[in-house]
């Protein structure tokens, strides 16, 4: 089942009829290019461009008709709230309601020593998670001020902001003068995109400019490296307090590049860490993630082919035999390792894929949605096939937020299914 560019879309609307007329177009990174952009999103219309993370889908996001046409383009439900994306910490203190409250309280015997309210506590964590870890793949979700539109926050009250490092975001951001609210740019559920060309498979029947820095001045391809070198999504963090009395709280609600220990370290550096605790609230598998954080469904970054997690405690068995209808299987099936753990399966199955085979996060993390989307345009695939980690098992690479990061991919490719026999 090769697929070709015009008939990889996923999801009904996007498909269309084959001969359906292709909506979306690339441009190029130039300035001229990205001046124009920037007067699409504000005049309300989307252009997909490349983060350090992943590719996005940018709308004006103060902008409620221009966030509705991201939903309605992803197909994606109202109950998963976006990003905000901006160039300065103070943009996106502007957009949290902490960060516009009074700085700080006399006591209540009118004692001039300064009293710190919980807000100011929020504000000042917000406040050195951004400068730490700005620009880059971290997200923080805070209490939003009143003024932004419910529709980016899924009715929450709480609004999500990121920096992102990637030069091209920043200039169609700085050309933009608003904040864009971007989500990644796939169909909902369907891989997130890390090239121009997966978002034209995606979102090609809908009304989008596709940033495409492969394109020279002329309109020609000429480049073909990776534009999304982190490769994963940032890690998403909320910042809040649960009661007035209570402790702050920072949930990691996906993991990212960015880890729980470094956000922890951040906070005690300033000062923070006895007013603040660090949860993950994530888990990798579980039924009730969503629950947790909305738009973390476990059906995610699926690719269009049924998949398993294969058991560690089958691959990493040493007296292991395959049995012949399992052959049978591998026969009509991709592979996609990470650090050689289903090595051993690599010369029976229809194709195979090592993310790394020596075990580096980073190369893995960069490579892992470009593979997910590989696996689905093999001839004769019917099932991809990844193992499952096993985290204290030795095999961590050398960034544990992105082992994680990697092994939440891999699991919600599977739909969380781990198998110890193949089928
Ligand atoms: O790296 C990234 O974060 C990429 C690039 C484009 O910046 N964006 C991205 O957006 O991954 P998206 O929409 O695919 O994922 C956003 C996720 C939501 O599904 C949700 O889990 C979390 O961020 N999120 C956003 N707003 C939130 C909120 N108000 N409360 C809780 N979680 C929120
Ligand atoms: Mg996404």
């Amino acid at each position: 089942m090769a697929l070709s560019q015009e008939d990889t879309s996923v999801g009904n609307k996007s498909a269309g009829s084959f001969y359906e007329k292709k909506r979306a177009k690339y441009i190029s990174s130039s300035d001229q290019s990205l001046k124009e952009a920037g007067e699409r999103i504000r005049s309300g219309h989307l252009v997909s461009f490349p983060t350090e993370t992943v590719y996005g889908l940018g709308c004006h996001a103060l902008d409620p008709i221009a966030v509705s046409r991201v939903f309605d383009a992803k197909e994606r439900p109202l109950t998963d709230p976006l990003i905000v994306h901006v160039n300065q910490v103070q943009d996106a203190t502007k957009l949290w309601e902490a960060s516009n409250s009074e700085s700080s309280m006399s006591n209540s015997d009118g004692d001039d020593s300064v009293f710190i309210s919980n807000s100011n506590l929020e504000k000042r964590a917000l406040e050195v998670l951004a400068d730490q870890f700005w620009p880059g793949p971290l997200t923080l979700v805070a209490k939003a001020s009143p003024e932004i539109p419910s529709i980016i926050m899924a009715n929450t009250g709480f609004v999500a902001c990121r920096s992102p490092s990637h030069p091209i975001a920043r200039r169609l951001i700085a050309a933009s003068g608003v904040p864009i609210a971007a989500p990644s740019a796939n169909k909902f559920g369907h891989v997130s995109p890390t090239r121009a060309i997966h978002v034209m498979d995606d979102l090609g029947m809908e009304d989008v400019w596709i940033v495409n820095p492969d394109l020279d001045q002329d309109g020609e391809q000429t480049k073909k490296e990776f534009v999304c070198d982190v490769g994963v999504e940032s890690t998403v963090a909320k910042v809040e307090f649960l009661s007035p009395e209570g402790m702050g709280r920072v949930s990691i609600l996906r993991h990212g590049a960015v880890s729980a220990n470094e956000i922890l370290d951040c906070l005690v550096k300033n000062g923070l860490g006895g007013s603040f605790e660090v949860v993950e609230k994530m888990q990798a598998t579980g039924e009730s993630v969503s629950h947790v954080a909305p738009g973390q469904t476990i059906r995610h970054y699926s690719p269009n082919v049924e998949s398993f997690l294969i058991s560690h405690k089958r691959y990493a068995n040493s007296s292991n035999t395959w049995s012949e209808e399992e052959k049978r299987h591998l026969e009509t099936a991709v592979i996609i390792d990470f650090a050689g753990r289903l090595n051993s399966l690599k010369e029976m199955a229809l194709a195979y894929r090592d993310l790394s085979s020596d075990g580096n996060s980073n190369t893995a993390a960069a490579n892992v949605f470009d593979a997910l989307r590989w696996s689905e345009t093999v001839d004769g695939v019917k099932r991809v096939y990844y193992p499952e980690i096993v985290f204290d098992e030795n095999k961590v690479g050398n960034n544990e937020a992105l082992v994680l990061a990697i092994k939440d991919k891999l699991t919600r490719a599977a739909s969380g299914v781990v198998i110890d026999i193949l089928r």
